[in-house]
């Protein structure tokens, strides 16, 4: 199956990516994480990047088009995958859409007020990717990644003001989505307020998986 998680910054996507892809079989994709790992290995494409990012504006679309037709190429694609933060313009879905083909777009949804709690306990592994939440998520050892062990820190984008121009992104420019997969017949919503269990739940529910 090829999913598609939509929702605005801090929704969950990443969060619920990291718990369906044992449940499905199938790789998760972050483009985020996929960018920000190129920041720190201060590739050309994390150049690029950066600076767009630490704005909280969306990174051009050719640049993130590149990058994922080069990840959804990769063998372990190969029985589908589960894509958390792409598309997130009407572009990216078109371009999305010439190259693959999507069973479902499930929506995340997050009123902004939450978010905002959500952002500022957020700590992240910038060497695997996992996320967890000072209060929501905490890690079994304090500040330490239960998957890798390395240290767990606070995302550069995540400052309440960024956090609040990527809320402004979202709504401008990666909402119109959820219309885009709704014409399709291909759009699911479920409520991401109810805690990280009864989210999975939901979406189990919605894509007709047993949890
Ligand atoms: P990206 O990394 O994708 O960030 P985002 O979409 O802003 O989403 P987040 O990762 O902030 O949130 P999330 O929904 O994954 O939530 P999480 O699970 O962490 O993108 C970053 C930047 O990269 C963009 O701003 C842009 O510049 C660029 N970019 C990336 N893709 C791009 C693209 N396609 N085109 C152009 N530019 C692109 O959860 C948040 C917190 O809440 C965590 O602490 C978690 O533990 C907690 N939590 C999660 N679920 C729950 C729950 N149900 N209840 C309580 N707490 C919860
Ligand atoms: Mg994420
Ligand atoms: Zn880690």
């Amino acid at each position: 199956m090829n999913l598609i998680l939509l929702g605005a910054p801090g929704a969950g996507k990443g969060t619920l990516a990291a718990i369906l892809i044992e449940k499905m079989g199938v790789p998760s994709i972050s483009t985020g994480n996929i960018l920000r790992e190129a920041i720190k290995n201060g590739t050309d494409l994390g150049r690029k990047a950066k600076a767009f990012m630490d704005e909280g504006k969306l990174v051009p679309d050719e640049l993130v088009i590149g990058l994922l037709k080069a990840r959804v190429a990769e063998p372990d694609c190969s029985k589908g995958y589960i894509l958390d933060g792409f598309p997130r313009t009407i572009p990216q879905a078109e371009e999305l859409d010439r190259i693959a083909k999507i069973d479902c777009a499930l929506s995340l949804e997050v009123p902004d007020e939450v978010i905002a709690q959500r952002m500022s306990g957020r700590r992240v592994c910038l060497k695997c990717g996992a996320t967890y939440h000072i209060e929501n998520f905490p890690p079994k050892a304090e500040g330490i990644c239960d998957a890798c062990g390395d240290p767990i820190v606070i995302r550069a984008d995540d400052k309440p003001e960024v956090v609040q121009s990527r809320l402004a992104t979202y709504h401008e420019t990666t909402e119109p989505l959820v219309g885009y997969y709704r014409a399709q017949g291909k759009l699911k919503a479920i409520d991401g307020t109810q805690g990280i269990e009864n989210t999975v739940k939901f979406a189990a529910e919605a894509l007709g998986i047993e949890v």
